[in-house]
């Protein structure tokens, strides 16, 4: 299938916050290639052409411009365009100057966070800190909240009008999966090692009794889904990252599951890890689906050693799992019989899967992965398939150089969408049942980067127009359709668990 890729020069507004709100610009594209060509790129330009920066004539100084632009294009997918991440944070490296400077230009690759050394003088690594500083002292993240757009009233997309009801937003740390139970009730993963129940009535209560999870980096506790056949078993299964009993510091994505009674879980069983363990905090995935025939897909992510694993059949990582309820091997698996193989890999050569959903009338898996520096990927999974990671990409290294100069190769799958540059996409759903119009069969994508919900357009499999909904919202980490037949999203800065409500 043809890839498609969103305008690239579509205009996005920059909601750093007021004060930098003259730093609108009108292409994401142009920002990529940083100071250099925003300078260039001055007030006489013209202010609509749209590969270029405009910066209005202010007086700020010049390099917390280029500290605030370094920020939103460096920082700002992980951290938050708001900087919600570092507001309130609880700092595991300090935030002296000079630590803070230290984590900047060595990173912590390991856990996902890069190094910026290469990337940046040691002129702009101060001044990208004394930014952060600045900006989030005396910052609170109820003050982040008021500081976000109103989106209380009446919403219009291109074929729905609707209204948000934010049901609780009292989610402590970064909320990461959702899933609604028969009564109405949901359950959200929080990122720290949580698990809520959000009573109809919006009342957080925490479960408990769950696995030992531990949280680090990008990992924790991440998604949650329910047995097809909860009514009766009341299971529910949890993805997260799990030690190796034998060395702490090692990690490794797994998947248990208990049974649900009042606030506990009980019967609590590891059913799947992927394995090796592997001493990193980053890219565990980890989306969790049941298809229509019961059978469980689990998403892991590289675990940052994208040259080792994603393409290399005899381990679990970078790669899409199709395995029974219980956690057994499904003798139909496409590499089941294939010598040396791990037999629960439905998909391969995947990077960072944080998103994925089933087709409501296809019933087919589809994914949603981070690409590096651009490269977010879509696809359509079918058994056996090689996504192509870290072969062929259409992204690039954090640090401005490729790895790769192929983006086909035979053999390896096309992504049914793209995205260069990155909108970092998380959870995501197709909309499904009667309440939402024209949006039905439409794939709903949580953006870390830009902190909206990008509506994807389908007729079939193939992806014909775009929608960005809910700008400036907050980092979404996932998008669920509810058995009540309402979306259902997670939001961070502060922690909001949010239904989309059609207009009558
Ligand atoms: C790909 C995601 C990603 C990007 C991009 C990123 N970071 Fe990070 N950053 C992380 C993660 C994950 C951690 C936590 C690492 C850990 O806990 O070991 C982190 C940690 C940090 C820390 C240390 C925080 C502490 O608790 O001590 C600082 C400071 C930081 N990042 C600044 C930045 C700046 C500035 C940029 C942009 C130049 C940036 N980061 C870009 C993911 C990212």
């Amino acid at each position: 299938m043809a890839p498609t890729t969103s305008n690239p020069f579509a205009e996005i507004t920059f909601k750093l916050k007021d004060r930098y709100k003259w730093l609108k610009t009108t292409t994401i594209f142009a920002s990529l290639f940083c100071l250099s060509i925003l300078l260039s790129c001055n007030s006489s330009t013209d202010p609509e052409s749209p590969e270029e920066e405009v910066i209005d004539p202010v007086d700020d100084p010049v390099e917390s411009v280029g500290a605030a632009l370094n920020y939103r294009n460096h920082c700002g997918g992980c951290h938050g365009q708001n900087m919600s991440s570092f507001v309130e944070r609880e700092w595991t490296y300090g935030n002296s100057s000079e630590e803070v400077v230290q984590s900047i230009t060595n990173g912590y690759t390991d856990n996902g966070m890069p190094a910026y050394g290469a990337t940046f003088s040691e002129q702009e690594i101060q001044e990208l800190t004394d930014y952060i500083l600045t900006e989030i002292e005396g910052k609170t993240l109820a003050m982040l909240e008021e500081e976000n757009p109103d989106l209380s009233g009446l919403i219009s997309s291109d074929d729905l009008s609707f209204r948000l009801e934010t049901l609780t937003d009292e989610i402590p740390g970064v909320p990461w999966g959702l899933e609604q139970l028969p009564n109405g009730d949901i359950l959200v993963t929080e990122r720290g090692g949580r698990l809520f129940l959000v009573q109809n009535n919006g009342v957080l209560v925490e479960v408990t009794n769950l696995p030992d999870i531990v949280s680090e980096g990008q990992g924790g506790l991440l998604d949650v889904i329910i047995h097809p056949d909860f009514e009766n078993n009341s299971l529910v299964y949890l993805s997260y990252s799990r030690a190796n009993p034998n060395n702490g510091s090692q990690l490794a994505t797994a998947v248990a599951r208990g049974i649900l009674s009042g606030n506990s879980l009980s019967q609590v069983e590891i059913i799947f890890t992927a394995l090796p363990y592997v001493d990193s905090g980053a890219h565990f995935g980890s989306r969790l689906v049941f298809d229509n025939n019961g059978y469980l897909y689990v998403s892991v992510g590289d675990r940052g050693r994208r040259d080792t694993y994603p393409q290399a059949l005899d381990n679990a990582i970078g790669k899409i799992h199709r395995i029974h309820d219980d956690g057994q091997i499904p003798t139909d698996n496409p590499f089941y019989n294939t010598s040396g193989a791990v037999n629960s890999i439905f998909t391969y050569g995947t990077r960072n899967p944080q998103g994925m959903s089933i087709h409501p009338e296809t019933g087919a898996v589809w994914e949603g992965e981070h690409g590096p520096q651009g490269g977010d990927e879509i696809n359509l999974l079918e058994a056996g398939d090689n996504n192509g990671w870290p072969v062929i990409s259409y992204g690039i290294n954090y640090d401005g150089t490729t790895f790769t100069d192929l983006t086909e190769l035979d053999g390896m799958e096309q992504p049914v969408h793209y995205w260069t540059p990155s909108i970092a996409p998380c959870g995501m759903t197709f909309v499904s049942g009667d309440f939402y119009g024209n949006w039905r069969n439409d794939l709903f994508v949580g953006s870390l980067k830009f902190e909206y919900l990008h509506r994807l357009k389908m007729n079939g499999n193939e992806v014909v127009g775009h929608e960005e909904l809910l700008d400036g919202i907050g980092r979404v980490r996932d998008a669920q359709m509810g058995r009540d037949g309402y979306l259902y999203l997670v939001v961070e800065g502060p922690g909001r668990l949010i239904r989309l409500v059609p207009e009558q």
